[in-house]
């Protein structure tokens, strides 16, 4: 069988690096673009060629949008994944660099070179994929499918205001642009991710196991384990690996429902909420394939896996 042919839009990102790890042991990698959220675009680009370097790949890193487009993020998620977004741990500058294209562009040009081949898989703020979109309405028909990482289905947010999940709430305006422009979509949620943890020891064991993949992650997610486990959040999460295994293997999907999902953009409570409509009330096309429920075994043994353990 091939292997899924990916094209990565990424703010590592601690969870960022999980996935992408993931993606190299069970896919193949067309290129990464690179959007600011997590931490600032200088940082994220530089973790993206810190990965690309770990794991010895000659994928392109795209440097993508260093705002959101309209209004200015209340915040990042340094608090999460350090002030570096690898856990403040120190990597010596990566030997690999972005290539001079913008991600927007090179999403459009992959997607050209290879249309219907390219599974999007969208883990960071929605930026780059709205530009995307703005330069070249056409860019859906061309994308094989669209994996999302964002959104709090039933309003259980993580930053911001209390319903917004921190992908969406980080560019509410382009999360709207792409939600509207993509008749269908994978959307693997916040909740979702927390109901999908890692067992602490078991998690533990697998980065003991002594590939150099496992001692990377195990040094640069410290910050985050510490600050969830304050945050009363049981277990090891990582939600870009969540939608990065929806990605990978649809098959692992047990449970899903169709729907219209849009995002709020005015509210001064609501900012950043995917709003779902659960009962079909609007009347509208369901854009988003909402995941319910993974195969939690199965998604446990491609990340084992991506640690080399
Ligand atoms: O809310 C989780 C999402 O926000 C993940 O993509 C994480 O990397 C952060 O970007
Ligand atoms: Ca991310």
């Amino acid at each position: 069988m091939t292997r899924p042919q990916l094209l990565i839009d990424t703010d590592p990102g601690v969870d960022d690096a999980l996935a992408i790890l993931m993606a190299y042991e069970h896919a193949d990698v067309a290129g990464l673009s690179v959007a600011a959220g997590n931490v600032g675009l200088a940082h994220t680009v530089r973790n993206a060629c810190v990965l690309v370097d770990l794991v010895k790949a000659r994928t392109p890193v795209f440097a993508g949008c260093p705002s959101p487009l309209v209004r200015a993020p209340e915040e990042d998620a340094a608090f999460v994944h350090g002030r570096d977004g690898f856990g403040d741990v120190g990597f010596a500058a990566p030997a690999s660099a972005a290539a001079a294209e913008q991600a927007a562009l090179a999403l459009l040009r992959l997607t050209r070179e290879r249309p219907g081949e390219l599974t999007l898989v969208a883990l960071a703020p929605l930026t780059n994929l709205a530009l995307a979109l703005r330069l070249d309405p056409s860019l859906p028909e061309r994308v094989a499918r669209l994996v999302v990482m964002g959104g709090a289905v039933n309003g259980h947010g993580n930053t911001g205001t209390l319903p917004a999940e921190f992908n969406i709430g980080f560019d509410p305006e382009a999360a709207h642009v792409v939600f509207g422009a993509f008749p269908q979509f994978d959307l693997v949620d916040w909740e979702l991710t927390l109901r999908h943890a890692f067992d602490e020891d078991e998690f533990d064991a697998w980065l003991a196991a002594g590939d150099h993949r496992a001692d990377f992650y195990g040094r640069i997610c410290q910050v985050a384990r510490n600050t969830n486990r304050e945050r009363g959040r049981r277990g090891v999460i990582a939600a870009d690996a969540l939608a990065m295994a929806v990605a990978i293997d649809p098959s692992l999907v047990l449970r899903s429902e169709s729907r219209h999902v849009a995002v709020e953009l005015d509210g001064r409570l609501t900012r950043g909420a995917t709003v779902v409509d659960w009962t079909g009330r609007l009347a509208r096309p369901a854009n988003a394939r909402v995941v319910l429920e993974l195969d939690q075994p199965r998604f446990a043994a491609m990340v084992r896996r991506a640690l080399g353990a």
